[in-house]
């Protein structure tokens, strides 16, 4: 398989379902692209899953960048989106592009993500003029937590729905190659989908979009403070992990382990000298 690209990303709406998935360093590209995953976001969900943070607000540019640039060494074949922190790009578009620059720069992803609807489109318009890729992410925006007033179902009145919509075509026309739709009820992800030009990448957005995303964590079952009724758990790799690591503490508190097959030997002589 060649390299995925954004204009392959555009390519494949109404052709075919697109998979993506979290990564946030190498070997979880490596299992990702192993398994046929060709869209890798390094999401700043980071903060909660990675680094224990309670909300994603407190990840920082250099923390995500340290974190792409292991994804990337990981990904042959898939595209790598590193997610914009909260406060990258809000503040300018010229501190946007600066930010999003550097992801493609130091990070060696190939595309970006932000968050937020038509009040984006300049910083989305700078950074698609200067040659950067950028996936759009409407609904739920978990950087906007402290104004929500928590994470919940987006778009549930019919004046919210046409609000998304309308931010999601001035994504589309702004020059996104490519939509996330975070927790909205799935009859507004379908229309948006049906309307959109470019793909829309589905999560807690039901069964219609182009393509759907979660967090490598939740798929595998490997944290636990927060199950959105969205995931849905393919693994439960934590309690795997607590199951052999309880195994590995025990031995080495019996003296079990290491075995005689985990030992490096002596030469006679080599032993004789050493010991005399
Ligand atoms: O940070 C993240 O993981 C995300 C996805 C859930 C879309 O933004
Ligand atoms: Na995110």
């Amino acid at each position: 398989m060649t390299r995925m690209t954004a204009p392959a990303v555009v390519a494949a709406k109404g052709v075919r379902k697109l998979p993506m998935l979290t990564a946030y360093d190498y070997a979880a590209a490596r299992l990702a692209e192993a398994a046929g995953i060709d869209l890798l976001l390094v999401g700043d969900s980071l903060a909660m899953v990675v680094l224990g943070h309670e909300d994603t607000l407190s990840v920082t540019m250099e923390e995500m960048l340290h974190h792409v640039r292991a994804v990337s060494r990981g990904a042959q074949k898939a595209l790598v989106i590193a997610d914009m922190p909260f406060m990258s790009y809000q503040a300018s578009v010229a501190e946007a592009v600066t930010n999003a620059g550097r992801f493609l720069k130091e990070g060696r992803a190939g595309a970006v993500k932000l968050e937020g609807g038509r009040e984006v489109a300049p910083q989305v318009r700078a950074m698609v003029a200067a040659g950067i890729p950028v996936l759009g992410h409407v609904g739920l925006t978990p950087q906007h937590v402290a104004a929500l007033g928590g994470f919940k179902v987006q778009s549930k009145t019919a004046k919210d729905a046409a609000e998304l919509f309308a931010d999601a075509m001035a994504l589309a026309e702004a020059g996104c190659f490519g939509v996330v739709l975070e927790c909205i009820p799935a009859p507004v992800a379908a229309a948006v989908t049906k309307a959109l030009p470019v793909p829309t990448i589905g999560i807690g957005a039901g069964p219609d979009c182009d393509g759907q995303v979660l967090v490598f964590h939740d798929v595998l079952g490997l944290y636990d403070r927060i199950h959105p009724k969205f995931v849905k758990q393919y693994a439960e790799l934590g309690k795997s992990a607590v199951e052999a690591l309880t195994q590995y503490a025990q031995a080495v508190t019996k003296g079990t382990f290491p075995g005689p097959e985990h030992v490096f030997s002596m030469a006679p002589e080599a032993h004789d000298t050493f010991l005399s």
